[in-house]
């Protein structure tokens, strides 16, 4: 197996065994809309083996043939590759197939692995075999267990992987409870919990940007850095997803896995080489030393909101309470920001202002570094403001690229300082397009790679450090739902957290260039 492939290694990561994959929820969204996609542009790019074939399974009955009209519907109106190119999809859809049955039938896990024998049997080397569980939370258990007694993984094996679909737990216990029933069936190095976060471009460019480059990592860290901001904010609301977000809010949705991700990639130490077992280990440091929230800081440094009505991209918008399947009492949180340290000697007194939202003002997910200012305002006299500290923004979605912010002297007989920005984007620097994350996600997991899959100890310390929140915001009046706008940043109550340190949020449409004053 190709295990934690090095990323200097530019050759392709075409598994040289064959492979079958079997999808649990081969009938749902994410399948459609994600995995069939993804899978199809791997076969187009050349990066599945000869060798390859897809068992879908679900509920409902489907033929063969149906099932693959279905999928080739998916990849028609979600892929990168229209099924267009009829060779390639003629002969990639000749290897899907369809057994149908429910997970609580020990039947339907005899009929998979029955379709698995009969298509692997002439296969000259041992084919490796991944399944991905694309289904309810709800139904995890009953898969994993039914998996296990049938025979359909052998743990320690390096034939065998799963991938397991967020959200892992709903909290710390229910986490450790899961994690032992994947282990049931799984050993560690076969589980791959996916957190799609780690599949974009722009997030493994921090690892690359950080360490690629000399100029940067001799700054990043409590000498040079003021502060660090996150912010994942979704102009668009709950939409159909109301009873399950209801139940989460964007706590669990967002912050327990994507957010911590990205404060995980920006505040690791360098790993001793890159390979899954050393990034996962920093990863897990940078969860260790969070700054534990005691009541108090949950009172004072951490808010949540809820949005009420409002307009967003020039559309009237409903309040959250009256979205479809979410109750009219709800105090589920839409929103939250909070500000975390990390305690370890790079990071000490850096505080980190995080906050998720949705409805908010516009699609962003953007990091930025700001750094601290000089040591001399040399150009007080001249300069009636303190120029803007340089900021480096990593910006996520909805464009992928990285940009500086620095003073520069505006042109004229005064030595007035004016922002100005470099910038790269990937759709201008690069001509081919960045692969969706779950290609990426997918071939690494074939390949064995679980450099960006979340570890065991990684997804229990993000819900350690989270679990306070959730547990104060069920037990105390003290930390009240504050209404946002539909269409805005969020609540006031978020800027006084940033305000009170003296900073602020960077609160900028994507794309919008510094104001020359
Ligand atoms: N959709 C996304 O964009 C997205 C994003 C992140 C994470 N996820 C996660 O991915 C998983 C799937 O999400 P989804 O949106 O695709 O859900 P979905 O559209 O509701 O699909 C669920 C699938 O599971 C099958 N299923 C449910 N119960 C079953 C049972 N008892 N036996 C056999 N099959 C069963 C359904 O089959 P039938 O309909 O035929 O019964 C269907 O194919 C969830 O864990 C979700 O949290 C999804």
């Amino acid at each position: 197996m190709t295990k934690n492939q090095d990323p200097n290694d530019s050759s392709p990561l075409k598994p040289s065994r064959p492979v079958s994959v079997v999808i649990f929820g081969a009938s749902g969204d994410l399948t459609q809309r994600k995995l069939l996609p993804a899978l199809y542009a791997l076969r187009c790019e050349g990066f599945l083996p000869d060798h390859f074939r897809l068992i879908g399974n679900a509920r409902r009955d489907y033929t063969d043939e149906a099932f693959r009209d279905l999928m080739r519907e998916g990849v028609e109106q979600h892929g990168r590759h229209a099924p267009s190119e009829e060779d390639s999809w003629t002969d990639f859809a000749s290897n899907m197939y369809y057994v149908g049955g429910t997970l609580e039938e020990a039947e339907t896990f005899d009929k998979i692995k029955q379709k698995l024998e009969e298509l692997e049997a002439n296969d000259v080397e041992e084919s490796i075999r991944l399944y991905y569980l694309a289904i309810p939370p709800s139904a995890f258990p009953i898969a994993l267990n039914n998996i296990s007694e049938q025979g359909l993984s052998v743990p320690e094996s390096d034939r065998f992987r799963v991938i397991v679909e967020k959200p892992f737990g709903v909290d710390q216990e229910t986490a450790r409870v899961l994690n032992t029933q994947v282990h049931s069936a799984f050993s560690e190095d076969q589980v791959f919990r996916i957190d799609h976060y780690l599949g974009k471009e722009t997030v493994q460019n921090i690892l690359v940007f950080r360490l690629a480059n000399g100029i940067f990592e001799p700054l990043w860290n409590r000498r040079y850095v003021d502060h660090v901001q996150i912010t994942v904010g979704e102009s668009i609301g709950v939409g159909r997803r109301g009873g399950y977000f209801d139940q989460a809010g964007i706590v669990r949705d967002i912050v327990q896995n994507h957010m911590l991700q990205l404060l995980c990639l920006v505040g690791m130490e360098v790993p001793i080489r890159f390979r899954a077992e050393h990034v996962r280990n920093e990863k897990v440091k940078v969860l260790m030393s969070l700054s534990p929230l005691s009541e108090v800081d949950i009172k004072t440094s951490v808010v949540r909101g809820q949005y009420a009505e409002g307009v967003v991209d020039d559309e009237r918008v409903t309040a959250y309470r009256y979205e479809e399947d979410v109750n009219p009492e709800t105090t589920t949180e839409t929103f939250a920001a909070f500000r975390a340290y990390i305690d370890n000697w790079r990071w000490a007194g850096v505080p980190f202002y995080l906050r998720a939202g949705k409805r908010m003002k516009t699609r962003t997910t953007e990091i930025t570094i700001v750094f601290k200012h000089p040591p001399l305002a040399l150009f007080k006299a001249t300069h009636e403001r303190i120029p803007a500290p340089n900021q480096l923004i990593i910006q996520i979605q909805p464009e992928e690229g990285i940009k500086l912010r620095v003073g520069s002297k505006r042109p004229g007989t005064k030595f007035s300082i004016d922002p100005v920005q470099m910038a790269f984007t990937y759709e201008q620097s690069f001509e081919n397009a960045p692969p969706g994350a779950y290609e990426r996600l997918l071939l690494d997991a074939i390949n064995g790679d679980s450099t960006l899959f979340a570890r065991e100890d990684e997804v229990d310390y993000a819900w350690r450090f989270v679990q306070p929140i959730l547990d104060a915001w069920q037990t105390t009046d003290l930390c009240p739902v504050h209404p946002y706008w539909a269409g805005s940043w969020g609540p006031d109550a978020a800027d006084r957290i940033i305000e009170r340190d003296g900073r602020a949020w960077r609160n900028e449409m994507p794309g919008e260039e510094p104001t020359l004053t």
